[in-house]
């Protein structure tokens, strides 16, 4: 799977932001809505509660606001906005485009489902891009997984909530922050999980924490091996945020201890496309990661899709615009 050529144009992400709706609802307020209970929630999937309401334009431009103001940039100068969600507040047009007008921005605006590892495809877009030409790319990855999940269904409606998070990518001279990069997809699993139009989430748990493990793995794999890096190289790894079992289990099979990683679903449940970013935003807000660490970003969800991406952070771009 490709590494960033030698001479490509580089971007490196100058600013973040993320959003969450204020109404929590917790595996206690579960309990009266189905069969479960807060400590068996607990324990198969380390979610103790999750942000419901909202809408996808509206936590998409609070998050896209937030990285732009972190950023310094002007939004006159933002190229292309780039959407990543499941959850489109309708069919047509794509959100981006009321997320485009509401953020007052000028320039290409799309959505980009590949449902929860969108951000991290739309994060690779985004490079493509901007090795295309673009200076400033704003990626976004927002779900509402409130309007398509059941929550009297205790397979599905324990794990899902919504959010967003959003990351600024700019280009600089030299070689960007991008290392390498891994997009996959699996159609022949598509039937693990879904959700007609009009309908809800749809899964077979089982099959898709089985696969889930198996498909991280390999998609990280292939990412580090075209770094050229080492599992124990990485200083911080950003995976989607379903199961602490399942982010345990393939972290396990990477050789990589679980303290690597950065992890909000306790907090935030599943958000989908939003959950790389906010589970990035964090790590960063902690200072998690030193000028010349190694990230890892790995995702896996519906289609079941997986993608992932080694990056070298320099703090720099962001120093020099706060
Ligand atoms: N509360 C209480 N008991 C439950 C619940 C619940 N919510 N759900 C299942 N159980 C019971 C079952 O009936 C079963 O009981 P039994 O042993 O008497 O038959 C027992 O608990 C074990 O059930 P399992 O289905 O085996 O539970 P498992 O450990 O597999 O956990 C889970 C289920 C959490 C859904 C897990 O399979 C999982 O996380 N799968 C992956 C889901 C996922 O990540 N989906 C999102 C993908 S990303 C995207 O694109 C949206």
């Amino acid at each position: 799977m490709p590494a960033v050529p030698n001479g490509v144009r580089g971007a490196v992400i100058t600013g973040w932001g993320t959003a969450l709706p204020e109404r929590i609802l917790t595996n206690v307020d579960l309990e009266s809505m189905m069969d479960t209970s807060d400590e068996w929630i607990r324990d198969r999937t380390g979610i103790v509660q999750r942000h419901v309401g909202g809408t996808t334009a509206g936590l998409s431009t609070e998050a896209g606001r937030k990285a732009i103001e972190m950023s310094g940039c002007d939004p006159a100068d933002i190229d292309a906005l780039i959407l990543a969600t499941t959850t489109p507040d309708r069919c047509v047009p794509a959100t981006a485009s009321t997320v485009q007008e509401l953020l007052g921005l000028s320039c290409g605006a799309n959505d980009l489902n590949a449902a929860c590892s969108g951000w991290v495809y739309a994060l690779v877009n985004a490079h493509g891009l901007i090795a295309m030409g673009a200076d400033k790319v704003l990626v976004i990855g927002t779900d509402t997984l409130d309007r398509i999940t059941d929550y009297t269904d205790r397979n599905t409606g324990i794990l899902f909530g919504n959010g967003s998070g959003a990351a600024l990518i700019e280009a600089v001279e030299g070689p960007g922050q991008l290392l390498s990069w891994d997009l996959d997809s699996v159609g022949a699993a598509e039937s693990a999980l879904f959700a007609e139009i009009g309908g809800v989430l749809e899964m077979e748990g089982k099959e898709v924490f089985r696969r889930a493990v198996r498909l991280m793995a390999d998609s990280a794999t292939k990412a580090l091996s075209a770094a050229g890096v080492s599992a124990d190289d990485i200083t911080l790894v950003v995976p989607h945020q379903a199961n602490i079992r399942i982010i345990s289990a393939s972290l396990d099979r990477l050789g990589i201890p679980i303290e690597k990683a950065s992890v909000v679903l306790d907090r935030t449940g599943n958000t989908s496309a939003a959950s790389v970013p906010l589970a990035l935003a964090e790590a960063l807000d902690h200072a998690r990661v030193s000028d010349g660490d190694l990230i890892l970003f790995v995702g896996f969800g519906a289609g079941m899709s997986a993608a992932s991406a080694v990056v070298r952070w320099s703090p720099d771009a962001v120093e020099s615009n706060s």
